[in-house]
């Protein structure tokens, strides 16, 4: 059975990263299970400011306990970080001090208990509805359903490759189409049972679920993780004070990617510079303890001062 509670990754680096000082306004981006979010407000201390968001609401609102008993000033927003730019507009920050994101789902969102957060659809392990959002599924131009129920095979086909290099994307897009005839596919159960059928016996002994790739590829699609980042980066750099540091944690090649470049333009365009030549990954210790951990990457952007 895996984990059902989150375990926070990279959390003395990321913050560390921020560099966080007593009075400062420092924004986590993803708040879920508010791991960094109180080691940060513990280090701001009663007179510095956090501002948390979260597109899950379940993390806002379990989140909301936690902070009863710490003193800093908490603004907990369920919002998607796409809309970092005009949220500090419309709560009147014209700057901010640090910026955390840590990317990607929290354990409970794959529990398969709905009380818990879970619910989402993004595993393949448990059957539930099918819509992969991190947010409010009425919120997103399309789910995770939709893509099932009436994308054309060649459409699923380009994600699974794109976003998941997955090597019988159009077998399995072809089968999703298939199964079509037999009525809507509106779990992540039975998503997962066309997917197993349709690759070969050997692609599924070897080493990852046959349905991993193509879940990771629908999540990512449906959130549209990777236009999301890019945007987020934009705004998070504009808003950084002078000095200010951009912390950001990614747990895939294509996220990574995106952030190392954002990284590297903005400091060849003068605007700052780049902390981590090389990303700070998580210690052997921290793998062992958390597998999830083994594929995260920290980059770190720093500022100009005088921006
Ligand atoms: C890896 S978890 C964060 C864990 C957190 N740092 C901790 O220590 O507990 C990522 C969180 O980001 C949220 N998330 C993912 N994409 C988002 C987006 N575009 N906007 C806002 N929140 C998002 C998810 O709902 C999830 O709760």
């Amino acid at each position: 059975m895996h984990d059902t509670k989150h375990i926070t990754v990279l959390l003395q680096e990321a913050v560390d990263a921020l560099d966080v000082q007593p009075n400062e306004v420092i924004v986590d981006a993803t708040l879920g299970s508010a791991g960094h979010s109180l080691l940060i407000a513990e280090r701001l201390g009663k007179a510095g400011t956090l501002i948390a968001l979260d597109a899950d609401e379940k993390a806002i609102a379990q989140a909301r306990e936690k902070f009863m008993k710490v003193a800093p000033n908490v603004r907990l927003w369920n919002a998607n970080f796409r809309e970092l730019g005009p949220l500090l507009e419309q709560i009147g920050y014209d700057t901010v001090d640090g910026i955390l994101a840590d990317l990607g789902w929290r354990q409970e969102q794959f529990g398969g208990d709905v009380e818990q957060g879970g619910g989402k659809g993004f595993s393949f392990r448990v059957d539930e509805p099918l819509h992969m959002t991190f947010g409010d599924p009425e919120s997103y131009p399309f789910t995770a359903y939709d893509i099932a129920n009436s994308w054309e095979p060649e459409s699923i086909a380009t994600i699974l490759q794109n976003y998941a290099e997955e090597r019988h994307a159009m077998r399995i897009a072809r089968a999703i189409v298939a199964a079509r005839e037999n009525g809507t596919i509106a779990t992540s159960g039975q998503l997962s049972s066309i997917i197993e059928e349709s690759v070969p016996a050997a692609y599924r002994h070897s080493g990852i679920h046959p349905s991993t790739r193509t879940f990771q590829a629908m999540r990512i699609a449906v959130n549209d993780e990777l236009g999301v980042l890019e945007t987020f980066i934009e705004a998070a750099l504009e808003k950084l004070a002078p000095n200010g540091r951009l912390a950001i944690i990614t747990f895939h090649s294509l996220e990574d990617r995106i952030v190392k470049h954002a990284f590297r333009k903005a400091a060849a365009d003068g605007k700052g510079e780049v902390v981590t030549k090389k990303p700070i990954i998580p210690s052997d210790e921290e793998v062992t303890k958390n597998p999830r951990a083994r594929s995260a990457k920290l980059r770190v952007f720093l500022k100009a001062f005088n921006d």
